[in-house]
């Protein structure tokens, strides 16, 4: 039998870029672009950065609610990377009837489902609108939510019949040492917060450090149940329908 040595092993960032290289290559460069959160998915950014240039296609959404620290470490990516990275705000109606009914605080009484919807589902739904394709950095070790994730997938929760939209995660098999390795080798931007000690970072008022050894997505929610915590950017982790297209 064939013995295969560790060396022969493609390297976590190798797998990624690979996952790009498809990506890029399956889809219209117009029609697809990387979902930056502000946090450590930045080694996306930074892996695409050796694929694409100047030209990766990335967009962020803005729900309003996000540190300072994620604002200013948005246009430092912009900066560093010299790309173009759209920020995309919610519906404002939207927010103020949401605000005027309910308060500012009303996840912490109802849970985020209302807050996430109109501040994040919906400006994505419509981003969405004008792409074939997405790419993210979730990890299957964030949550149990995300254990079975593949590399690449159909978005059911956001296609449609006559708009099918598909799902790229190229972090997928990374673990958090993975990434942490790469934004050390690369030298690549992060955002400060991880030095205070939150390791998964969404809005201010949803987050919180994580004390050590405890897991990161302690920090995000708190208040609500581990199966509970996906905000429905990643509805169909909770739906067990998602298609693998890729191994
Ligand atoms: S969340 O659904 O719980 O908020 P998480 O913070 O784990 O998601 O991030 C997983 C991936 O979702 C990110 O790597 C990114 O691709 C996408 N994502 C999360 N939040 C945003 C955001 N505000 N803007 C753009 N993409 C986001
Ligand atoms: Fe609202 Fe919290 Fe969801 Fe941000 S994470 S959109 S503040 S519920």
């Amino acid at each position: 039998m064939a013995q295969i040595s560790a060396q022969a092993l493609p390297t976590p960032a190798q797998v990624a870029r690979d996952v790009l290289i498809e990506a890029f290559e399956s889809f219209d460069i117009e029609r697809i672009a990387i979902s930056f959160s502000g946090a450590e998915d930045v080694v996306l950014i930074d892996l695409a950065a050796t694929i694409l240039g100047k030209d990766v296609p990335v967009f962020s959404l803005d729900t309003g609610r996000l540190h300072p620290e994620t604002y200013r470490f948005l246009e430092t990516v912009r900066d560093h990377y010299g790309i173009r990275l759209e920020v995309l705000a919610p519906d404002g109606a939207e927010v103020t009837r949401l605000v005027r009914e309910k308060g500012l605080f009303s996840f912490y009484r109802d849970g985020h489902g209302e807050c996430c919807a109109v501040r994040k589902i919906e400006p994505l739904r419509r981003k969405l609108g004008e792409l074939d394709a997405w790419i993210t950095g979730q990890r299957a070790d964030q949550s149990v939510t995300r254990a079975e994730l593949p590399t690449a997938q159909e978005d059911v929760a956001f296609s449609t019949g006559d708009h099918p939209i598909f799902k790229f995660n190229p972090l997928a098999n990374w673990t958090s040492s993975d990434v942490w390795d790469y934004i050390r080798d690369h030298d690549v931007p992060y955002n400060p917060l991880h030095d205070a000690g939150f390791l998964s970072i969404g809005c201010e008022p949803c987050t919180r450090p994580v004390g050590p050894h405890e897991h990161e997505r302690n920090g995000r929610w708190w208040w609500e149940n581990a199966t509970d915590k996906e905000c429905g950017l990643h509805a169909q982790n909770v739906a067990p329908r998602h298609v693998r297209i890729v191994a």
